[in-house]
């Protein structure tokens, strides 16, 4: 049987059950494709389906949602022009036809379908995009989840337009410093909360109007007295839990807050007299169609943006990397490059 190298994952809840082993080589299916990883980037969900947070994970499964590489293989039916080709995959697989929202049978690449983090990966062809050619993979792999979820959050569903002010809050988050970019580069303003003052600075090296650090008290005050008169016309949040109501006082009346994900927990208690009062719209929102995909790969390209990265670790020090996420320590994406032998 052939096989190849992969950070396979054996045992749930057990972090360190995360080792580089063989794997069998996925022969791609008619419709599928494989790809020869050249750079993968983390997620928060990779981690968190190490510790058990997510449900129908079946060991052993190899994670990973963001990959770049070169196509192996093309199954039956694939249009051979692939082959040798460099690209980028679109991790939400099945979407279906609704933009409005993803179908049941929908999925994220590397839960349950095994992942990026391996040398090679099978996807169906259609998944498959060309990788922009100013890119190198590293920076292409930190594109694909982070900025397809980032981009149908601002702009399919926060409708962000030029000259409006958007607050993204934990902004040193891959997906969060992604959409800073985005943002500055769609001609809005940007504010930014924080747990860390030097992440702030960064984001106001990068262009933010400024920020506050989450973890101070009256730090909504803070975002306020920055926003000025215009206010805040959307927010944007994958935090969620009890600091969500503070959001509703911070949007401007008839805003927009959008929420995708729930870092600092599930529930919240939230005032929702100041929802109808203040004709606030709540959104929620997950990664995206494939229209969303193509959009959000054109904006990068036209806008020449280089995604935010943390850093890049050789695959035999995924450790580090998973670590670095774990403590909260990164700005933007921490990719991954194989150094298998
Ligand atoms: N629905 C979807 O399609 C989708 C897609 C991608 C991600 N997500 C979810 O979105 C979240 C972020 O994902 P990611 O991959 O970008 O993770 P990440 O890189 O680990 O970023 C998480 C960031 O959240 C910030 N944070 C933590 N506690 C916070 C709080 N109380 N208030 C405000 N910010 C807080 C931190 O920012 P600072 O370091 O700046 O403090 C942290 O860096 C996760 O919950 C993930 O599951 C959902």
């Amino acid at each position: 049987m052939k096989t190849m190298h992969a950070i396979v994952f054996q045992e749930e809840k057990n972090f360190d059950s995360l080792q580089i082993r063989e794997a069998p080589y996925p022969e791609p299916q008619p419709g599928e494709a494989v790809v020869r990883i050249r750079a993968a980037a983390l997620n928060r969900r990779d981690v968190w389906i190490t510790q058990g947070r997510y449900p129908n994970v079946r060991v052993p499964l190899i994670l990973g949602s963001d990959g770049a590489g070169i196509v192996e293989q093309v199954g039956e039916g694939v249009d051979p022009k692939w082959l040798g080709q460099a690209v980028i995959i679109n991790p939400a697989l099945d979407w279906g036809n609704d933009p409005r929202v993803q179908q049941s049978g929908f999925r994220i690449l590397g839960v349950p379908d095994d992942g990026t983090q391996a040398e090679y990966v099978r996807v169906p062809a259609r998944n498959l995009w060309s990788r922009p050619e100013y890119l190198t993979f590293e920076e292409a792999a930190a594109l694909p989840l982070g900025g397809l979820t980032g981009y149908r959050a601002l702009f399919t569903r926060g409708q962000l337009a030029a000259g409006e002010t958007v607050l993204i809050t934990g902004v040193g988050g891959g997906v969060a410093a992604l959409m800073l970019q985005m943002a500055l580069a769609a001609g809005a303003a940007a504010l930014v909360t924080s747990a860390s003052d030097d992440k702030i600075q960064r984001a106001v090296q990068a262009g933010a109007k400024g920020g506050a650090n989450y973890r101070t008290e009256g730090w909504e005050q803070e975002i306020l007295r920055l926003a000025g008169d215009t206010g805040v016309d959307l927010i944007i949040d994958s935090a969620g839990g009890e600091g969500f109501d503070k959001l509703i006082e911070i949007v401007k009346p008839g805003g927009r807050i959008v929420l995708f994900g729930i870092t600092a927990g599930r529930f919240s208690r939230i005032s929702l007299n100041k929802v109808y009062w203040r004709q606030i719209s709540i959104l929620g929102t997950t990664m995206g169609s494939e229209a969303d995909f193509a959009q959000m790969v054109q904006f990068f390209q036209t806008q020449h943006i280089k995604p935010a990265i943390d850093g890049v670790y050789p695959f035999s020090r995924f450790r580090e990397a998973y670590q670095r996420m774990m403590q909260g320590e990164q700005f933007g994406k921490i990719v991954l490059a194989p150094d298998f032998d």
